[in-house]
């Protein structure tokens, strides 16, 4: 496998033949372009290092090359159309889930490396069966079958059997069967019911997330933990919220443990491990055009980076590739002034369910000022913008709006851009070096799970020919319910 590799490498084959890895780790920032990048900078520069604008944050110091994301029926793409290249190595239209425009499924790196004998995982803070964790360990027509895709990505429905080892992240109703109380299922399918009985850990808050001692304690693979149901979209709190909340972990947790975890499962093995991580709500941040937690999501990714980044130079038997699957917001920085971001400790999702929930007696105007404008760094709010607030049809949008004025900062958009988006790469010592080669200049997003396939030694083709073995029309047949589509951007 590997030297028929090297021989269809058209390109440098002697480089490409040298990067030869263990473990990959794969992170997605899910809608982050070069504008949030810069916003995070400035704003984490002028918080944590007293305005030292000569600090860099991590994911500066690993930009390796730029990638495009066309989708094929639009130049815009989506997390569904975008991930399906990244994960799968084939373009595909908007909505599609790990499956050509002709409804073919097409097998992920993650499931390569899990049939070559690897362990893997998938850690997001959207919820476990949101587009882009559906991509590595589903296949669905439509990104909206989330019932379906929940089914696969457990084994429960998947024709192989359970493809991931760890899955964290939001979306628990997902997993339980809609007799259950705080179900979203329209079955009664009881996937943790499925899961416990292969053999997973199951957990579903914060105090059983914290009993894995970091992935250092009894508990092994594989697990399952998945913390929020509530809100909108299931998703897991901005890390705004979560601060403050503290009853759910973080990113970064996440992603220590699963490394002590995965890492504790192979080291004395030799296959080694493929982990998604995705920073997810970098994106939502950016279709609430909410510039605050559009950075503190920003400064989380680069937690996550630097974090990686030590890991892998304890680990150099491990390398790291990073790319969002596209920008969102159309942000520019066209006067920025990171300090009027400084004082907000809310995300606008989370006022907003403050407001729409205040007491029925509350004076409104009172509220605003005590409750709203505070959190979201609008104490010194004029009696004129005050006015405003309180005569808009969307107060979240006036918010956002003020308070995007404030700092300097404009969105052109609440969806996704067609902007290409920065590839970033990490690896310890020589390989660090041809890993750089490899990702240097300008890639289609397709290419990168090539990279990553030639890397590991392992074989998305083949993953391929056996979802065929029996047919494809349980690609199609479980399609998603048009009647359960919540009224939601295209993420
Ligand atoms: C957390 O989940 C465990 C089961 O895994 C349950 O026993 C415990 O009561 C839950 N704790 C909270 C605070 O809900
Ligand atoms: C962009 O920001 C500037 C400065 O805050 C503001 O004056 C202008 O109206 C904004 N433009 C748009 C299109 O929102
Ligand atoms: C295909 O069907 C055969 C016969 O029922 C079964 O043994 C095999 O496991 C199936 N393979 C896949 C990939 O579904
Ligand atoms: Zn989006």
């Amino acid at each position: 496998m590997r030297s028929s590799a090297i021989i269809a490498g058209a390109f440098a084959p002697a480089v490409l033949a040298a990067i030869q890895a263990k473990n990959v780790i794969y992170i997605v920032p899910d809608g982050y372009g070069q504008a949030s990048q810069t916003m995070a900078r400035d704003l984490a520069t002028l918080v944590d290092h007293a305005g030292d604008v000569t600090r860099e944050l991590a994911a500066d110091d690993m930009v390796r090359g730029l990638v495009r994301t066309w989708a094929t029926n639009n130049l815009i793409t989506d997390s569904a159309a975008s991930g399906t290249a990244f994960a799968c190595g084939f373009k595909s239209y908007n909505n599609a889930v790990g499956i050509t425009p002709d409804f073919q499924p097409v097998g992920s790196i993650l499931e390569a490396a899990k049939l070559a004998g690897m362990k893997t995982g998938l850690v997001v803070t959207s919820t476990i069966n949101h587009a882009t964790p559906a991509v590595y360990a589903s296949h669905v027509k439509h990104r909206n079958s989330y019932d379906e895709i929940a089914s696969q990505e457990i084994g429960y429905s998947h024709p192989l059997g359970p493809m991931v080892d760890i899955l964290l992240g939001g979306g628990r109703c997902y997993f339980k069967p809609k007799s259950e109380s705080g179900s979203c299922r329209k079955d009664d399918k009881d996937l943790f019911g499925f899961a416990k009985s292969h053999g997973f850990h199951v957990m579903q808050n914060r105090s059983a997330f914290d009993a894995l001692e970091k992935g250092l304690g009894k508990i092994r693979l594989p697990y399952i933990g998945l913390f929020n149901d509530d809100g909108i979209l299931d998703q897991m709190k901005y890390e705004l919220d979560r601060v403050l909340d503290g009853d759910e972990p973080s990113l970064l947790e996440m992603v220590e443990t699963s490394l002590n975890s995965l890492h504790r499962a192979t080291h004395c093995k030799k296959k080694g491990y493929f982990i998604m991580i995705e920073a997810s709500r970098i994106d939502h941040a950016g279709h609430a055009n909410d510039p605050a937690s559009h950075a503190h999501e920003t400064i989380m990714y680069n937690k996550v980076m630097d974090y990686v980044r030590k890991w892998i130079d304890a680990h150099p038997d491990t390398i790291m590739m990073s790319a969002a699957d596209h920008e969102c917001g159309g942000l520019t920085l066209n006067g920025y002034r990171p300090l009027a971001l400084k004082d907000v400790t809310r995300s606008r999702e989370h006022l907003e369910t403050v407001w729409k929930n205040r007491p029925s007696g509350a004076d409104s105007r009172q509220f605003l000022v005590s409750e709203i404008l505070p959190p979201f760094g609008l104490a010194s709010a004029t009696d004129a913008e005050i006015n405003t607030l309180l005569q808009a049809s969307n107060l979240g949008n006036e918010l956002v709006s003020l308070l995007s004025k404030k700092a300097g900062v404009n969105w052109s958009t609440g969806g996704h851009t067609a902007s290409d988006i920065n590839l970033h790469g990490y690896a310890a010592g020589e390989m660090g070096k041809e890993l750089s080669l490899v990702l240097s200049g300008h890639h289609d997003n397709t290419e990168l799970p090539r990279i990553v396939e030639k890397a590991l030694g392992v074989d998305m083709d083949a993953v391929t020919k056996l979802l065929r073995a029996n047919g494809t029309n349980w690609v199609v047949k479980r399609d998603f319910d048009e009647t359960h589509i919540v009224d939601e951007h295209n993420h």
